[in-house]
C-alpha cells in the first residue's frame, strides 16, 4: 500500500496525521499500546498501520487472522471523557466504517452489536477497544479495526472458529465485489476523516444521542440471543442506551439492559 496517498490531501486535523506503517508487524494494536505507553511520539490521533500481522488480536481473546490486502489499523486516541463513555469510541468508528464503505463501495454494511461489521450477514469487519484508564480518567485509548480489504476470504475461513464466538461467517470486500479491488489509500483517507468527524462529535454533549440513533439504524438484528457467562437472554432489541447498552424485551416481556456478553442471532 502506498500510505503517501493516503497522506495526500487527508482533511483531518489529528486522526492519521501521523501514520507508521509496516509492511510486516505482531499486531497494530499491540505495537499502538506500547507506543502509548512509552513514546512521547504516540500523540493523539497516530495510527498505526500492517500490511500483514502474525499476531493479529481479536475480541474475547481470539486470533485475527489479517493476511497483505486487509487494512490493519490502530488508532491512538487520548480522548477527554469519562472512562465510562469509551464503549462509544467503538461505535464511533463502527459508524465511520459502514459510511466509509457505504460511500466507495455499492454494499450495505450492518453493525452487529457491539462491534462487527456485516455485510449480507457475513463478518467483513472487526473493532478492538483497549482502553487504559488512570482512576475516571482515560489516560489512553487504542481502536484497533480490522477489514478484509482486498483479502482472499479462502485465507481466512479454514481458521474461523464458529464454534466458539463467532456465529456468522467472514466475507471481505473484494469478495462481495465480485473480485473488483478496493483502492485501499482511497479509503483510508475517507475512514480517518469520518472517525474524526465522529470522535469531535462525542467530546461535546450531544455526540452520543447523534452516534447511538445512526447505529441503530445500522443494527442487523431485531431477535437476538446473548450469552454472558452461564446466563442466556433472550428477546427483541428495543434499543440502545446512550452508554452503548442494549435494551432487550424478553420473552416474558420483561426488559433487560445488556452491556456485555456474546450476540446470536435467534435461528
Ligand atoms: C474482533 O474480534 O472482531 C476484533 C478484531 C480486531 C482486529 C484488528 S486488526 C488491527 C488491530 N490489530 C490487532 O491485533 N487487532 C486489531
Amino acid at each position: 500500500m502506498i500510505v503517501e496517498n493516503i497522506r495526500k490531501d487527508l482533511k483531518t486535523r489529528f486522526i492519521g496525521r501521523q501514520i507508521h506503517y509496516f509492511r510486516e508487524l505482531s499486531s497494530t494494536q499491540d505495537l499502538a499500546i506500547y507506543m502509548a505507553e512509552n513514546s512521547p511520539e504516540a500523540v493523539n490521533g497516530t495510527a498505526i498501520l500492517a500490511e500483514h500481522q502474525d499476531k493479529g488480536r481479536g475480541r474475547l481473546k481470539s486470533r485475527w487472522i489479517s493476511p497483505n490486502g486487509g487494512i490493519w489499523l490502530s488508532i491512538i486516541l487520548k480522548p477527554l471523557m469519562p472512562a465510562s463513555k469509551t464503549p462509544l469510541l467503538s461505535f464511533a468508528a463502527a459508524l465511520a466504517i459502514c459510511e466509509t464503505i457505504a460511500e466507495q463501495t455499492s454494499l450495505e454494511p450492518k453493525v452487529k452489536w457491539p462491534n462487527d461489521i456485516l455485510i449480507n450477514h457475513k463478518k467483513v469487519c472487526g473493532i478492538l477497544l483497549d482502553v487504559a484508564t488512570k482512576g475516571d480518567r482515560v489516560d489512553y485509548a487504542v481502536i484497533g479495526i480490522g477489514i478484509n480489504a482486498n483479502v482472499n476470504i479462502d485465507k481466512i475461513l479454514p481458521y474461523l472458529d464458529v464454534n466458539k464466538h463467532r456465529e456468522v461467517s467472514a466475507t471481505s470486500l473484494k469478495n462481495e465485489l465480485s473480485g473488483k479491488y478496493l483502492n485501499r489509500p482511497a479509503f483510508l483517507k475517507v475512514l480517518l476523516e469520518r472517525f474524526e468527524f465522529y470522535y469531535d462529535r462525542l467530546q461535546k454533549d450531544d455526540g452520543s444521542h447523534i452516534i447511538v440513533n445512526k447505529i441503530k439504524d445500522r443494527l442487523e438484528y431485531n431477535s437476538v440471543t446473548i450469552e454472558q457467562g452461564n446466563r442466556t437472554i433472550e428477546g427483541i432489541i428495543i434499543g440502545l442506551g446512550l452508554d452503548g447498552s442494549l435494551l432487550i424485551k424478553q420473552n416474558d416481556g420483561s426488559s433487560v439492559e445488556v452491556s456485555f456478553g456474546d450476540i446470536r442471532t435467534r435461528e
